[in-house]
């Protein structure tokens, strides 16, 4: 056996698999990495056993199982905390997602659009007045997912400082403290908007949630809280760097974004080619709660399984020249938004939010390039959502 390969590791370039996982591909489609404490985990990195594993029931999101993997120290409390829907199982995460789907199905969302379109359309307005340089981060890529997110909510944006900070640092604290710290924070924050929601029914999702189900009884209090803390996080870090990410990598392949520009029609195919390319959320977590036999070898009950997602977007036997950027091929399947029972619940208003971000700031502002060496421009460490911290923009 070769030396077992720690998990998480940072990308050597913001939009490839770390250079560190190299050996997990060559021993794939199973393999297993070693956490920060030690344990060792599977690293599934195959594109059909992924695709198997994630909807097969004996693996378990539910993140207060004590075997449940912890991937960096600072995220040990996250087996005290019950997460609704990313960290239960069904049936109790049906009954929560059920509540949540009709406001994200595709009609919802393209009755949605002229109002992304207008968000998108001021925030490059102001770019545009304001003159380059720009940091796109701060001026369009987090703020577009933060204003829909808290327009379909009912999260008051002039918040958006606040949940923004606590959001960065309950994802990458840096240490436990900022971590358990944000997440009261952010407890306290929601706590107080669904007692202001009691009182005074507004205009969006946490609204209706208030009104017709914590009232009768179908959510408790403390699941509301999680929910919209989840909805709202999940909702606005993960776009945010879908589109910082994104823009770097298309101004780093000029003739991808030629055929883009030349073509409009291309748009929702390379956002699929996008998702799968740069896999932000590369790492899905579980626990088998039973022994599971697949590619010849055998997944323990107790076992941790991690689900390397930039790795098997990049399984050769499902994508031909995996490492390229080409919007012919069908990306179709990549496991960018996971799959089975978890897969996004948000993935139409991503795509949807991705789509018009691209396509209006490169045709808007059509001499868009990078302001500083490529190699300088800070991106995000490994065991976080992958994008850039800064992206300094000229045009
Ligand atoms: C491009 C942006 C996004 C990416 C790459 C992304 C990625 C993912 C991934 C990989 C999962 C599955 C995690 C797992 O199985 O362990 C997930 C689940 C989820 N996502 Fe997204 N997401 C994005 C945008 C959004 C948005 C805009 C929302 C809106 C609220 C959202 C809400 C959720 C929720 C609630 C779950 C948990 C679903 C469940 O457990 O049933 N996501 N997302």
């Amino acid at each position: 056996m070769s030396e077992a390969v720690s998990f998480p590791q940072d990308r050597t370039c913001p939009y490839h698999p770390p250079t560190a996982y190299q050996p997990l591909r060559e021993q794939g489609p199973l393999a297993k990495v070693t956490l920060y404490d030690g344990r060792a985990v599977w690293a599934v990195t195959g594109h059909a056993e992924a695709r198997t594993l994630l909807v097969d029931p004996r693996l378990s999101s539910d993140r207060q199982n004590p075997a449940f993997p912890i991937p960096m120290e600072r995220l040990a409390g996250i087996r005290r905390v019950k997460s609704p829907l990313i960290g239960v199982d069904d049936p109790e995460h049906n009954t929560q997602r059920r509540m949540l789907i009709p406001s994200f199905s595709v009609k919802r969302i393209a009755a949605m659009r002229p109002e992304i379109q207008r968000i998108v359309d001021e925030l490059i307005d102001r770019m545009l007045a304001q003159g380059p340089p720009a940091e796109l981060v701060s001026a369009f890529a987090l703020p577009v997912p933060s204003m829909v997110i808290c327009a379909l909510l009912g999260v008051p944006y002039a918040d958006h400082e606040f949940f923004e900070e606590e959001s960065r640092r309950l994802l990458r604290g840096p240490s436990a403290q900022d971590t358990d710290d944000a997440r009261l924070r952010l407890e306290e924050y929601f706590s107080e908007l669904v007692a202001r929601k009691e009182k005074d029914r507004g205009e969006g999702l946490l609204d209706d949630l208030v009104a017709e189900r914590l009232h009768n009884g179908d959510l408790e209090r403390e699941e509301l809280v999680r929910m919209a803390m989840i909805l709202l996080i999940a909702g606005h870090e993960t776009t945010a760097n879908m589109i910082s990410l994104g823009t770097f990598a298309l101004l780093e392949h000029p003739e991808q974004l030629a055929q883009l520009r030349s073509n409009d029609s291309l748009m929702p195919t390379a956002v699929e080619e996008l998702l799968r390319f740069l896999s932000i959320a590369d790492g899905m977590l579980r626990v088998a709660t039973d022994d599971v036999e697949i590619a010849g070898r055998t997944i323990r009950a107790g076992d941790g399984v991690m689900l390397a997602t930039s790795l098997i977007n990049r399984d050769g036997s499902a994508y031909a020249d995996p490492d390229a950027l080409d919007w012919d091929r069908s990306a179709r399947h990549h496991v960018g938004f996971g799959f089975g029972i978890h897969q996004c619940l948000g993935q139409n208003l991503a795509r949807t939010e991705m789509e018009i971000a691209f396509r209006s700031l490169f045709r808007r502002i059509p001499g868009l390039r990078l302001a500083a060496p490529a190699e300088e421009i800070p991106f995000k460490p490994g065991g976080t959502l992958q994008g850039m911290v800064e992206l300094p923009l000229a045009w």
